[in-house]
Parts: C-alpha cells; sequence; structure tokens
C-alpha cells in the first residue's frame, strides 16, 4: 500500500479543475496531474491520423502505435509527449476538445491510460484532475472534490481562456460545445463523469478564482486532519 495522498477533483468541462488543480498543488507542493491532457493527446492522434474518433475499432487498432508520456518542465508545466513530440500546445486546439471527448468514450483507451495515472499517484503526493479519478482512477483518494459550475459561467470563463491563447470562439459555439462534452462525458458506459459518493461537491458559479482557491484549500485541509 502506497502512503502517498491524493487529492481527486473531478468535474465538468470549464468548471475551473486544472486552473484551481495546479495552483493548489503549488501550494501544498503536491505534483499536479491534468488527465484530460492524457486525453487530449489520443484525441490529437487520431485527429491528425484523420481517422474517426468515435469508430471504436479505428482507434483501439491505433492505440500499439501511441506512446504517451509526460514530462515535467522547469517551466512547471506538464507536458504531454506524442511519440516523443512535444505536443503540449497542440492539444489545447479548441478542435482537439471533441476528439479527446470521444476517444475517451472507449473502454479500451481508459484501460490503456489507467496504470500511467495510477503509478503517478503510487509514487508522488498529487493533485489529479479529471472526470473518473475519485471512482475509478484512485477510489481510495484521501480527498475527493467535486467541482461544478452552470454551464453558462464555464462557457464563459472558457471563451476568456480560448481569447486568451489567440484562438477565439463566440460564446453560442462555446456554449454549445460545452453542453454536448457535458452529455458525452456524463452518458458513456465507461467511467462516465459523476460525483463519487465520499466527493465534496464546491459549486463555483458564484465564486471568483480566490474564492474558490480559498474553499478547495479548506476542504482539503480538513480531510486531511480528519484522517
Ligand atoms: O479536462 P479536459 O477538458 O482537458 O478533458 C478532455 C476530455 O477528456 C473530456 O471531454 C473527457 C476526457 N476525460 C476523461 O474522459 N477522463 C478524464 N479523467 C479526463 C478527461
Amino acid at each position: 500500500m502506497s502512503n502517498t495522498i491524493s487529492i481527486a477533483i473531478d468535474g465538468p468541462s470549464g468548471a475551473g479543475k486544472s486552473t484551481l488543480a495546479r495552483s493548489i498543488s503549488r501550494k501544498l507542493g503536491y505534483l499536479y496531474v491534468d488527465t484530460g491532457a492524457i486525453y487530449r493527446t489520443i484525441g490529437y492522434y487520431v485527429f491528425s491520423k484523420h481517422l474517426d474518433p468515435r469508430d471504436p475499432e479505428a482507434v483501439v487498432s491505433a492505440l500499439p502505435e501511441i506512446s504517451v508520456s509526460m514530462r515535467y518542465e522547469e517551466d512547471g508545466l506538464q507536458h504531454m509527449l506524442l511519440n516523443g513530440e512535444d505536443v503540449t500546445a497542440k492539444i489545447r486546439l479548441p478542435e482537439i476538445s471533441m476528439y479527446a471527448s470521444a476517444v475517451s468514450a472507449h473502454p479500451a483507451v481508459r484501460v490503456h491510460l489507467l496504470e500511467m495515472q495510477r503509478a503517478l499517484a503510487r509514487e508522488h503526493h498529487v493533485v489529479m484532475d479529471g472526470r473518473d479519478i475519485g471512482t475509478v482512477v484512485l477510489p481510495d483518494a484521501q480527498v475527493k472534490i467535486f467541482l461544478t459550475a452552470t454551464p453558462e459561467v464555464r462557457a464563459h470563463r472558457r471563451m476568456v481562456e480560448l481569447e486568451q491563447r489567440g484562438t477565439p470562439e463566440p460564446y453560442e459555439k462555446v456554449l454549445e460545445d460545452i453542453r454536448q462534452r457535458d452529455w458525452n462525458d456524463t452518458h458513456r458506459a465507461a467511467a462516465p463523469l459523476r460525483q463519487a459518493e465520499d466527493a465534496v461537491l464546491l459549486d463555483t458559479t458564484k465564486l471568483d478564482f480566490q474564492q474558490s482557491e480559498e474553499a478547495l484549500l479548506c476542504i482539503i485541509r480538513k480531510k486531511i486532519k480528519e484522517r
């Protein structure tokens, strides 16, 4: 049994998981693991090969050609390597979100990536964010948080983020994509997005970044003290 501490943060896209998880991991001195980036890397490969991300056979037969690894650089960023190439920036292109969501629905893809995620949590104290961390990847995590906000607020935050990245998209399109991804991620049979029974719900609709971070740290401190 591992004696590392794991903080699992799950929730829909745009709830603020990655920004908050990155920031609290720095404060706690834990490793931040963005599992969405791992699915995005598979999605990017499928996109670059012009495969249909919803076709299980096409995606599964591509898996042996895909080697995904991660590297933490001095900038503190989790860099994603796809067959040795750094694809950290490419996986953030707006069209890759839907590819990641589609490929992540195939059970074989999830199994393929499971051990990589668990190994990181065995070796480090982690803040890991995703959709199924508290339910499937790390069911024994000491702290589980389900982070959410209304689709409208999440779409607005995502729109600002896309603008800052230099890939702006109109609000209506971003909102439609968020709703579509919410539906995909919660309705798939394999490890759907849902709140673990022992997760604490944190709704950030009315909270700014600092308030959300304080609320998150408060939940974490309380849970770790209770152990
Ligand atoms: O967090 P993100 O938006 O970068 O994730 C991209 C997609 O990857 C998301 O729509 C669903 C999938 N995903 C998943 O199925 N399981 C995870 N643990 C993380 C992401």
